[in-house]
């Protein structure tokens, strides 16, 4: 999806803009007309502050409402109610500029202004965008606050790097009107709400003795990369994964696994979802014992057994329910398209995505992927190779335009 029609999402929604005191507040003029021309509603919400660097006439002349600031203004009758009403009628909210002071009065609770009130009466998604010097952005109290945000459930967007008004160059520059915009559209309650997803990643560690296991390659980017992709469209997401160094999507519940064994038994937990996305390289045997102390070397041959572990999927498939859709991984070295096509058929998949490990730009360890996505009615989508966080939107896109057929 481009970003134009990302932003587009913002179409006809009901936005609450929060203006602070920054000299990138004038921006907020520009901010607004981008929002009119989208057709989105836009109540501006100003400190005291923020009219020394844009004015009132020309937030509401753009946005055609009154400006407010304090508590008690209203624009109509029942002042003093106005924050709740504007907190319960937002889809979004937006506050651009965030000054450190209004950052930190957020963090803590205030309610001194029209702009801090409503924040807290907000039932929406609230995204805060500081933009203030270097130094200041940087101060411990400053980030300490922004944390607490997060913490909170605010979104924060991190600051661009470049010239500042102080003419000092260093982070604090408020990002592009179009990044504020589509960070902003991913926010609205997305296509996903209240669907569950889980999602398997990385690989399995199969225990030897203390010190070896038995695994493979997998980094677990695949898996991640659905995992943040489905969250951003409003499933609710769980994500159990084997060994990575990889960090939890925001809005992802993860679930840290070792074995095989583990995994199975922490995706039975979920079972129940509406969607799964095996993307984890399971091992598919394991040690017949553990060694309870390191295996000293001694002979020239070390013969291991190893036995079957359960394939978790096939057992998914096996005890498939109604309303899930189940999506498999294959991972193939040679008659690729026959071996995907019989696991899917076996493992009784709605959606297979083949991933031929000797192809140029495909596997383990590669930021870039390519893969075909093969579907139980015998449809078949090969993709071009692209970065794996556009191969996991372009098969989400496909694989739920299909369940909206
Ligand atoms: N899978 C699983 N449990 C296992 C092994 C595999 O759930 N014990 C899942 C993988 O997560 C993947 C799919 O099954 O979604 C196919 O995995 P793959 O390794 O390609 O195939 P296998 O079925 O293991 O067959 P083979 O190794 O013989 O190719």
């Amino acid at each position: 999806m481009s970003s134009t029609s990302r932003i587009g999402k913002l179409k006809g929604k009901r936005l609450l803009l929060g203006v602070s005191g920054s000299i990138a507040a004038y921006k907020a003029a520009e901010i607004v007309r981008a929002l009119r021309k989208l057709d989105a509603e836009v109540q501006v919400l100003t400190t005291r502050d923020a009219a020394q660097f844009i004015t009132t006439t020309t937030l509401e002349t753009l946005s055609g409402h009154p400006v407010l600031t304090e508590l008690t203004d209203s624009g109509e009758t029942g002042a003093w109610t106005r924050h709740i009403t504007l907190g319960r009628w937002a889809d979004v909210f937006l506050i651009a500029p965030a000054t450190a002071q209004t950052v930190a009065k957020l963090a803590h609770g205030f309610a001194d202004n029209m702009l801090t009130a409503t924040a807290l009466a907000a039932r929406c998604p609230v995204l805060v965008c500081p933009a203030m010097d270097h130094d200041m952005y940087l101060h411990s109290a400053v980030k300490t606050n922004l944390r607490t945000l997060q913490d909170q459930g605010y979104e924060v967007l991190e600051p661009g790097f470049g010239e500042l008004a102080s003419g000092l160059v260093g982070v604090g520059r408020l990002p592009d009107i179009e990044e504020i915009l589509e960070r902003l559209a991913e926010l609205l309650p997305g296509e996903l709400r209240g669907k569950h997803a889980l999602v398997t990643a990385g690989p399995t560690y199969e225990p030897i003795d203390p010190v070896r296991v038995v695994s493979n390659h997998s980094t677990g980017t695949m898996g991640f990369t659905l995992a943040k992709d489905l969250a951003r469209r409003g499933a609710r997401v769980t994500l159990v994964t084997g060994p990575t160094l990889l960090d939890t999507p925001d809005r992802v519940h993860r679930v840290d696994v070792l074995t095989s064994a583990e995994m199975l038994e922490a995706v039975l937990v979920h079972r129940n979802a509406d969607f799964v996305f095996m993307a984890a390289a399971v091992a598919d045997y394991t040690p017949t014992e553990f060694h309870s102390s390191k295996i000293k070397k001694a002979a020239d041959h070390l013969v291991l057994k190893l036995r079957r572990t359960t394939d978790i999927l096939a057992e998914l498939g096996k005890n498939r329910q109604e309303h899930q859709t189940l999506v498999g991984f294959a991972m193939e070295t040679e008659n690729d398209l026959t071996n995907a096509r019989r696991k899917l058929v076996e493992k009784n998949l709605d959606w297979i995505v083949l991933n031929n490990l000797t192809e140029d730009g495909a596997g383990f360890g590669t930021g870039t992927n390519r893969v075909t996505l093969l579907g139980k009615d015998g449809s078949s989508y090969p993709l071009s190779v692209m970065p794996k966080k556009q191969v996991a939107r372009v098969l989400l896109d496909q694989i739920l335009a299909d369940n909206c057929a």
